[in-house]
């Protein structure tokens, strides 16, 4: 079976606005997290989409899932999420195993609630690269010279920037293998360890690389939220032209 989980347990503190975490905020006529969720509704592979919000926002999801989701709210569960992105992922994770069971072929394409603008072929690739390879990531070549300093004050090496990449989500994985590799962490590596798939990397497992896409943005700044409305706009356009 494969499952989504939508990562909506964060607060958002770098968008400015703390009563109201970013993906409840307005995009076009619906909140960010419809437009994230709806994406994945049109992918028929999901047994059930899994929306993690923080445990104060679980009403409001509830009915913003309603209101605008009402064709597909059977295929949606609403869970807390918990206090680091990889908590929320094992809350999904936990979620799965007590409600539907886990099994060795069990697929979670993790994704940010505030990526809109992620579709349908990364989503589907995740899927095929995770059941071939057991974990994937999304990335898109880097654009700008990365710069490597240890001191933030003297560079310390300028990498040859072809064989450099920005990850994006989703992030997926063998549901087994990452809880497996997530309960082997101590806690300094989990403080360290933000990133799922870093996890696998440094336990010396293999992920596999799904290309992303430029549209494919993450919602940080307020400056993210303009450039995202304005993409919304064109392709509202684009669909009535
Ligand atoms: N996220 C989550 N659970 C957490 C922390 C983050 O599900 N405990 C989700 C966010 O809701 C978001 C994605 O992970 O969809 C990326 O998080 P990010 O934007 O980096 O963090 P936020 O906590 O949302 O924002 P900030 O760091 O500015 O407070």
């Amino acid at each position: 079976m494969v499952y989504a989980a939508i990562l909506a347990g964060g607060s958002g503190t770098r968008m400015g606005n703390p009563n109201k975490p970013k993906q409840f905020w307005m995009m076009g006529d619906r909140p960010v997290i419809v437009h994230t969720i709806e994406k994945f509704c049109l992918v028929d592979e999901f047994q059930k989409i899994i929306v993690l919000s923080p445990a104060t926002w679980l009403q409001q999801t509830q009915d913003i899932v309603s209101r605008y989701l009402g064709a597909f709210q059977h295929r949606i569960d609403i869970v807390a999420g918990g206090a680091e992105r990889n908590d929320t992922i094992m809350n999904a994770i936990d979620h799965i195993e007590k409600a539907y069971g886990m099994d060795d072929d069990t697929i979670i394409v993790t994704h940010d609630a505030v990526r809109p603008f992620v579709d349908y072929r990364i989503i589907v690739e995740n899927i095929a690269a995770a059941r071939e390879h057991g974990a994937c990531d999304t990335v898109i070549p880097a654009t700008d010279t990365i710069v490597h300093s240890v001191d933030s004050s003297m560079i310390a090496s300028i990498p040859n920037r072809a064989e450099y990449y920005q990850g994006q989500t989703p992030q997926s994985f063998n549901a087994k293998r990452l809880k497996k590799l997530f309960l082997e962490l101590s806690d300094d590596e989990k403080a360290i360890l933000t990133d799922a798939c870093k996890v696998f990397v440094l336990k010396g497992e293999k992920v596999a690389m799904v290309r992303g896409s430029e549209s494919n943005i993450k919602l940080t700044y307020t400056s993210d939220m303009r450039i995202a409305r304005a993409m919304m706009e064109q392709e509202e356009e684009g669909h009535h032209a």
